[in-house]
């Protein structure tokens, strides 16, 4: 990357006009977890400013050595939004020469967020789930549902059923119809409840808001053994007691985890033991899953080194092609 006198500024269309794929993002995000397990990374917990109660802006900044790339993502996550016609996920992500600190480029962070998101849960189960999982339950039918159903669909070779839960019944069925034209191969069913979706499932990843004071609806024996939980949502959706029956608990990032418990809002019941971060697992400096029955948990925050792999390939194309917008300094 060379930095000059003018940055790229790349729209949400135009982010998305690049075409990246799933399998494209979850390569990115999987190799920039091993750098992260090798130590190859920079990373501080992010901070965030509270503007309404529930939402968040936050700062979220990351290098990586190797693929090289250093850059911010300031995102905000208003769950009113939606019921304004507003996206619940907006943000700008900014890319830097890291010869020179120069800014390279500046580019909408809703579908790379979204897409990296929903990589992280495909990583969570590359590594994690039960070889061989057919069903999948998804609670919460939105944005991150899709991209981390896109992501299963990739690293789940044998997924043929999807459960599904949802608030509002309307969205479910747009979800259905959306989901099933894309996979034409995968049965949907509507649940009635979240334990309805998570019984019998293999996988079961969780995309609820984020809020202060949560009830979970999924409790102990929720999950069944051999099963794997992938939390987008902090701990909204399983109770603490959910958390600490599962044989091993992970994260994409436990120093994130431990120090956002300290501020005493989130993660006030979660496990004592964390077995390992996904980056370890995607080293190879842990094992992943070694037996069929292991319930296993992945607490997925989500990772500014996930964006800035994903932010880099999306540059290097848009500087390949000419697309977007060029801004002087
Ligand atoms: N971990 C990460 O990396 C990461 C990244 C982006 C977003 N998120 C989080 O993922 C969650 C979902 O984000 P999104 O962009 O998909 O939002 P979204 O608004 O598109 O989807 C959330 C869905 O959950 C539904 N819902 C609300 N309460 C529910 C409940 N109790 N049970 C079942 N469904 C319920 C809503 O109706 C909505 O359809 C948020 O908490 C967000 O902060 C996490």
């Amino acid at each position: 990357m060379a930095a000059g006198a003018e940055i790229v500024y790349l729209s949400r269309a135009d982010v998305e006009g690049l075409g990246m794929s799933m399998r494209e993002v979850l390569d990115a995000v999987d190799a920039g977890f091993a750098a992260k397990g090798r130590g190859q990374t920079e990373m501080p917990p992010k901070p965030g400013i509270h503007t309404r109660a529930d939402c968040f802006i936050h700062a979220m900044p990351a290098y990586v050595e190797e693929p090289e790339v250093a850059g911010l993502k300031w995102v905000s996550g208003y769950p009113p939004n939606p019921a304004k016609g507003l996206p619940y996920i907006s943000g700008l992500l900014v890319l830097n020469d890291p010869d020179t600190g120069l800014p390279l480029a500046v580019m909408d962070c809703a579908w790379i967020t979204a897409m990296r998101t929903g990589a992280s849960a495909g990583i969570s189960a590359r590594y994690l789930a039960r070889p061989g999982s057919r069903i999948a339950g998804i609670v919460g039918c939105g944005v991150q549902a899709r991209t981390s159903l896109m992501a299963l669909v990739e690293t789940l070779p044998d997924l043929e059923e999807v459960r599904c839960y949802e608030l509002l019944p309307e969205v479910t069925g747009r979800f259905i119809e959306e989901m099933g034209a894309l996979f034409p191969a995968l049965t949907f069913t509507a649940c009635d409840s979240a334990p309805a979706a998570a019984h019998e499932a293999d996988v079961v990843v969780t995309a609820i808001p984020i809020v202060v004071d949560p009830s979970p609806e999924l409790d102990a024996g929720a999950l069944k053994p051999g099963g794997l939980a992938v939390s987008l949502d902090y701990d909204s959706a399983w109770t603490g007691a959910a958390m600490k029956e599962c044989d091993k608990y992970c994260s994409d990032d436990v120093g994130q985890m431990l120090a956002t418990k300290e501020h005493g809002v989130y993660f006030k019941d979660i496990p004592s033991t964390v077995y390992a971060d996904l980056g370890e697992l995607a080293a190879g400096l842990k094992p992943g899953r070694e037996h069929d029955d292991e319930r296993i948990f992945s607490m997925n925050m989500g990772i500014a080194v996930d964006d800035m792999v994903t932010a880099r390939v999306l540059y290097e194309r848009a500087v390949e092609r000419g697309a977007g917008v060029r801004l002087p300094l």
